[in-house]
């Protein structure tokens, strides 16, 4: 079966063509960074118009590149939540005038369901169930025990802030360029000598998160060190770096800990921070079955779209409406 997939949920115009849920036949994305970086954040009404100026010529891309017409496809997947109202209007509107084009059903994507469908992108050996996911993106940050991919247990969340926030927010402190995760990742590998600098242990709930606190620390700290002047490349050095560890240590811990009490040998990570090499490097050391979708699947995709769509079906013609659907 072959599932076009739409994302549109914030800063990624993105299709996906996917076979059987697990095989890449063609992509496309046009990423918005360039234009929100200079915002220091995604700016919502732009984002809606460049989705909207890029959509078609994303979709006609991702179908070159399978070979295929639209004829020729079987569902069309569209992520309908969560996500920012007019990006995924975009995205939901293309859908269904494809839809009463050509006859192809509707089938309408849970963002979140997506990204943990993602370990199954390039992978055609089907994922073993049960397992515990962490789901750590700019808009989110959840433990889940999943049984199958339509049937999931929240287990925890943050309480304010997710992890990719705190990554953009703290980079922002730092005078780092949108978006902040892969920068702070970067500026903390420099560091080749002592830091003395430690960010404070969050006190929340069992498999629960709070980055607020991270925040402000930080904010605290680059006022403090900048009072005379600048701050200086070392100063940036160390307080990314001890974000990044106390931020990685604390999705890690709280992982493996809902791994360990729900006796699960199998963990994923998922979603854009997923992507960070020194939570990856936490979570592997463990004696556990550790899955995380290729790098470039941890961000936003149409594939992992695509992929949703084959393996958690709730299919439509093009009467559903995006503000009745129900959350994961
Ligand atoms: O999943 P995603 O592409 O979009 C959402 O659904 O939100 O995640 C984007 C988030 C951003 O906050 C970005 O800074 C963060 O993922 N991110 C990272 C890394 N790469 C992306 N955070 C930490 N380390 C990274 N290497
Ligand atoms: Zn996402």
């Amino acid at each position: 079966m072959k599932v076009l997939g739409i994302e549109t949920s914030c800063d990624d115009t993105s299709v996906g063509i996917v076979e059987d849920g697990w095989k890449i036949l063609g992509e496309s994305t046009h990423s918005q960074i360039q234009t929100h970086r200079r915002f220091g954040g995604i700016v919502p009404e732009i984002a809606a118009r460049e989705h909207f100026e890029f959509i078609d010529e994303v979709v006609f891309d991702a179908l070159d590149q399978a070979e295929l017409s639209l004829g020729e496809i079987d569902r069309i997947a569209v992520t309908y939540a969560p996500g920012l109202m007019s990006s995924l209007l975009v995205g939901v509107t293309a859908a269904k005038a494809m839809s009463a084009l050509t006859n192809i059903p509707i089938v309408a994507v849970h963002h979140l369901r997506a990204h943990i469908c993602a370990i199954q992108l390039n992978n055609p050996q089907l994922v073993e169930f049960p397992f515990v996911c962490l789901l750590a993106s700019g808009g989110h940050t959840q433990i889940l025990y999943v049984s199958s991919f339509e049937e999931m247990k929240l287990l925890g969340g943050t309480l304010d802030d997710s992890a990719g926030e705190a990554f953009d927010k703290v980079a922002r402190l730092l005078g780092l360029p949108y978006p902040g995760g892969p920068e702070i990742e970067k500026l903390a590998k420099c560091l080749d000598f002592d830091c003395d600098v430690v960010f404070p242990m969050p006190k929340v709930g069992e498999f629960d998160f709070s980055f607020s606190g991270l925040k402000t620390f930080a904010l605290r700290k680059v006022q403090a060190l900048s009072q005379e002047d600048e701050l200086s490349e070392c100063q940036k050095i160390k307080i990314a770096y001890a974000f990044q560890e106390r931020a990685c240590s604390e999705l890690s811990r709280k992982l493996i800990a809902a791994a360990t009490k729900y006796n699960c040998q199998n963990i994923v990570i998922s979603g854009g921070v997923a992507a960070n090499s020194r939570l990856r490097s936490l979570v592997q050391a463990h004696e556990l079955n550790v899955i995380a979708p290729d790098l470039r699947y941890c961000m936003d995709n149409g594939a992992m779209i695509a992929s949703a769509g084959y393996h958690c079906p709730d299919v439509h013609g093009m009467d559903f409406d995006i503000k009745s659907r129900q959350p994961l």
